[in-house]
């Protein structure tokens, strides 16, 4: 039977030098290769950051397209189980014990959002916002950003199984984290549609070009696939929404994935093994100041 097993260390393929690569890189490459197993094993997981909650979520949504149920084990460690139920992670998969109605308790679900994603956004940052105590003012322009990044993935992706959004708040640091994580195109392959930028030669130049002003996959007096215009504004307002000070943005789609916050030069790294086929946007937002060091605290 074929177990994919989660490991409990961080693997090569970390961010910057690698020493601080996150824990469940493993499970952004089997979720970027969309190959699903039959088991998923987080025995050995001490914790899972919001996108590989939404990766793990993907797996089982793709595992039911391909019509069958993936088994999820549970992890062994108290705390990274119970945050899982509250995300109600197990209701993707056949997870022994864990049914809908015992995990109904929860408002911080894990959610796969379609089209159209009507107040997803706000809904979503109205739940995570106020347990991380962040300044009210902040909290539309969030929306925003999170509504930018869902209907990104909802009209440009292609992606088979849409989107998925999950979030956690982190009290103690003031922190908000969402992923965002759709399993489509790539965003070399829909930039690249649009003759002004057919000739995007890499992952790493799409996505530095997709956070431009101006720059969109939609040819100039076409409509894109839910038959709206586009200006290429959407990833240019999150970027500088985060590097005015109160956030960090990552996207990584393809082979790569760039950082961006305030007063650092974007700092970009490669997928290990194979390419990451989709697009996952990761915004931390912060009250607290000053940021962490990108060094020394992973963003993925
Ligand atoms: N999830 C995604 N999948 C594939 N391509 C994407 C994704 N997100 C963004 N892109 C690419 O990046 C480009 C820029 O995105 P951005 O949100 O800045 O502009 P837009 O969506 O084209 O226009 P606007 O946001 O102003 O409606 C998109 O046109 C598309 O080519
Ligand atoms: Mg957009």
């Amino acid at each position: 039977m074929a177990t994919f097993k989660v490991s409990s260390l961080p693997d090569v393929g970390g961010f910057a030098d690698g020493n601080g690569a996150a824990l469940a890189w493993d499970i952004l490459k089997r979720t970027g290769s969309h190959s699903v197993p039959e088991v998923i094993d987080l025995t050995e997981c001490p914790h899972l950051k919001p996108y590989a909650v939404a990766c793990l979520c993907s797996l089982g949504a793709k595992g039911r397209l391909e019509g069958r149920e993936v088994d999820l084990v549970m992890p062994s460690d108290n705390a990274c189980r119970d945050h899982l139920c509250r995300l109600m992670v197990p209701v993707w998969f056949r997870c022994g014990g864990y049914s809908e109605e015992t995990l109904r308790d929860t408002n911080l679900p894990v959610e796969q959002v379609n089209w159209p994603p009507g107040q997803a956004a706000t809904r979503i940052i109205d739940m995570l916002a106020p347990q991380a105590a962040l300044a009210p003012g902040v909290s539309p322009r969030m929306k925003e950003s999170l509504d930018e990044i869902i209907v990104n993935a909802l009209t440009h992706a292609e992606s088979p199984i849409d989107c998925f959004v999950a979030g956690q708040s982190y009290p103690k640091t003031g922190k908000v984290e969402v992923a965002v994580l759709d399993l489509g195109q790539t965003i070399r392959v829909h930039l690249s549609k649009n003759p002004l930028h057919s000739r995007v030669r890499s992952d790493e130049e799409a996505i530095l070009l997709a956070v431009q002003d101006g720059v969109t996959g939609t040819p100039p007096g076409q409509q894109n696939r839910r038959g709206f215009a586009n200006s290429g504004a959407g990833l240019a307002f999150v970027r500088e929404f985060c590097e005015g000070g109160s956030g960090e943005l990552t996207v990584l789609s393809g082979d790569s994935w760039v950082t961006f916050r305030q007063g650092l030069a974007p700092v970009k790294g490669k997928i290990f093994g194979p390419r990451f086929q989709g697009c996952l946007v990761n915004v931390r937002f912060f009250t607290g100041y000053p940021l962490p060091k990108a060094s020394t605290e992973p963003i993925l």
